[in-house]
Formats: structure tokens, sequence, C-alpha cells
């Protein structure tokens, strides 16, 4: 197991000074053309969980507008040119700042730079939030199941600390999934602060359940969700009953074969997908691409 480490470091890139303008590009990232379809951000701080994860916030322009549980492109200028990747907004849409909590692949093009990131760097950011887990895709309900596996976490961090969530459920459950214990760090830190949020803490307490579950090695939960939900122990433990379209409601975020496994289950349950023009029971959003 790697420890993890605050890192709260020193610039190491001077911020670019004022940005000129060429036709279809400002100037930023020092000195370097930035296509008009993104900002550049400035990294306020970084937290490295393990070998593998870690998680930044960065500044917020003023005229950014998002849903909570929406996705961004964000990334790095390279050999002069964006590398951007979806990410999703790791805070609510109140928040000032942007959080965003990710994978580090030794050979990804773009996470293979972006885990040297420091305070004060430039990070490039879309302009264009969207995506599907958003409360508008969602009918009225009564418990509302975040289900996720891995960096699937990002956009119920987000959900997590919107008021809203708890305006339209009398209960919210967080599932998270992980390989390794100390995968489980960043939801264990996560939901420990939205319990003492001053927005949403009181709430929270009374309303949120946060319910992991690791698969490689001992852990007071071990298994997959879609084993926990099939034997019937997660509602068991959790004091519920299995997915009713009459008051469940299900947002899914993880692998491709995790989401299709969860969402195999809630249709099998008769929850209906749901989408922004058509709210519905469940819906759910690709935590990277295989
Ligand atoms: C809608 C959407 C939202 C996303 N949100 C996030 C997010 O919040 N945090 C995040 O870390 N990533 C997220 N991703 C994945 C992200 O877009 C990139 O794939 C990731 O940053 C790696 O980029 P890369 O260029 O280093 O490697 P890539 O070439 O993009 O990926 C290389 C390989 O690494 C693996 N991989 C990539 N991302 C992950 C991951 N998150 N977890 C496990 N394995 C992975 C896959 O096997 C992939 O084929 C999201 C993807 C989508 C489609
Ligand atoms: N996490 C690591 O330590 C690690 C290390 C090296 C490389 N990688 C690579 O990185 C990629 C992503 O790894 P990751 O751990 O972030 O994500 P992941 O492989 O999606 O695993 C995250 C969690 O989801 C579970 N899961 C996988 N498929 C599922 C399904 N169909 N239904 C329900 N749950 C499911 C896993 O259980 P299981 O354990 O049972 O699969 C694990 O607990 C993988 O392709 C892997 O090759 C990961």
């Amino acid at each position: 197991m790697v420890s993890p480490h605050c890192g709260v470091r020193e610039p190491r890139r001077p911020r670019p000074g004022s940005h000129g303008q060429i036709e279809g590009y400002a100037v930023g990232f020092e000195g370097t053309a930035l296509p008009k379809s993104v900002t550049e951000e400035t990294v306020v701080s970084v937290r490295h969980y393990t070998d593998r994860l870690f998680a930044f916030r960065l500044t917020r322009p003023a005229t950014f507008r998002f849903r909570s549980g929406e996705f961004i492109m964000l990334g790095l200028m390279v050999e002069g040119k964006p590398l951007l990747r979806a990410y999703s907004i790791a805070s609510p849409s109140w928040d000032e700042g942007l959080d965003f909590y990710s994978i580090k692949v030794s050979d990804g093009p773009l996470t293979s730079r972006l885990q040297s990131i420091g305070v004060d760097d430039g990070v490039l950011l879309g302009k264009k939030p969207t995506g599907t887990l958003v409360l508008d895709a969602l009918k009225p309900g009564k418990t509302l199941y975040f289900l996720s596996t891995g960096t699937g976490i990002a956009p119920f961090a987000s959900l997590v600390r919107e008021p809203e969530v708890y305006e339209r459920f009398d209960r919210v459950i967080l599932t998270h999934t992980c390989r390794h214990v100390a995968d489980l760090a960043y939801g264990q830190d996560l939901t420990a602060a939205v319990m003492d949020d001053p927005l949403v803490g009181e709430e929270a307490r009374e309303k949120l359940t946060y319910y992991p579950s690791i698969t490689r090695e001992p852990y007071a939960r071990e298994g997959r969700i879609t084993h926990l939900i099939d034997s019937g122990q997660m509602f068991e433990e959790l004091g519920t009953t299995p997915f009713d379209p009459a008051h469940d409601r299900v947002m899914i975020c993880g692998s491709m074969d995790m989401l299709k496994d969860c969402c195999e289950r809630a249709e099998a349950a008769g929850l209906e997908e749901g989408s922004n023009a058509r709210p519905g029971d469940y819906v759910y959003e690709k935590a990277f691409v295989s």
C-alpha cells in the first residue's frame, strides 16, 4: 500500500501574463496558443491518494455554469496542441472551485503528465459541461442509489453535496467498490467532509449512507456491487428492499462491464432508463473508455 501524501507544492511554472488574441485562439500556457473552446485554469491544490489515484482543485471561471453530476473536457497543452479527456466534475454546482478525482495511467497520454501538476500550474478546462448523471434525468422518488466503482465515484462526489438531492429524496445511498482498501480513501474523506458540511451536513447525516466494498483483499465488506445486489446483502444491510420503480432511483458510474451488469439489474427490476429529455428511473455514465 502506498501512503497518501498531501501535495501543496511550490509553483513550478509562472502564470501566463496578459492574454493576447489571435484568430480562433487565446494566448496562454507560457505563451502557447489556446483554442477558444477552453480556458486555462490554475491548480489550487493537489492530493495524491495512491500510486494510481489523485485529486486536484482548479479555479473556476466566473462564467462557468454546470449541473452537479456533469463532466467536462480537461487537459494540458502537449507539443503545442491541447490534449483533452472527459472528467466528471467532483464538486457541486454551488462551489467556487472545481474538484476532480483522477486515475494515473503510467502510459496514458494525459494522466502520465497530469499526475505531475502542482499548485499554480495551468490546466485546460472545456467550456461545455454535459452528462446524464443529473437530477433532471430522474423522476421523483424516495431512495436514490449512487452505484460506483473506481473513479466512477467522481460525479457522486458532486451530487452528495448538492442540496437538491436531499430535498428530493428521503434516503441517499453511495456505494463504492474498489479492488484495494487504499482505493477507498477518497470516498471515505469525501463522506466525512459531507457529514460536516455547513450547507448539507445536517441532511446528509440524516439521509446519506456510504456503502463501500472491496474485491481483491480482505475487508469488512467484500464483493462486487452486483454480487451484493444479487445476494440481497446490500438491501438487508441498508434496511431497504430490492430495487422497485415505485420508489427507487439509481445512478450508475463505472467501467463498461460494471455499467452493463448494473443496468441489467436495474432493467430486470423494472426500472426505466432516463435522460435529460425524458426523466426515468435510472441513468448511467462511463467512468472511462476501455
Ligand atoms: C464521461 C467520462 C467521464 C470521465 N471522468 C473521469 C474522471 O472523473 N476521472 C478519471 O480519472 N477519469 C475519467 N474519465 C477517463 C478519462 O477521460 C481518461 O481516460 C483518463 O484521464 C486517462 O487518460 P489518459 O490519456 O492518461 O489515458 P487514456 O488513453 O484515456 O486511457 C488509457 C487506458 O487507461 C484506462 N483508464 C482510463 N481512465 C481510467 C479510469 N478513470 N479508471 C480506470 N482506468 C482508466 C483504460 O483502460 C484506458 O483504455 C472519464 C471518461 C469519460 C468517458
Ligand atoms: N485498481 C488497480 O489496482 C489496478 C492496478 C493495475 C492496473 N489496473 C488497470 O486499470 C483498469 C481499471 O482499474 P480499476 O480498479 O480502477 O477499475 P475496475 O477494473 O473497473 O475495478 C473497480 C472495481 O469494480 C469491480 N468490477 C469490475 N467489473 C465489474 C462488473 N462487471 N460489475 C461489478 N463490479 C465490477 C472490480 O471488481 P473485481 O476486482 O472483481 O474485478 C473492482 O472492485 C483496469 O483495466 C486494470 O487493468 C488497475
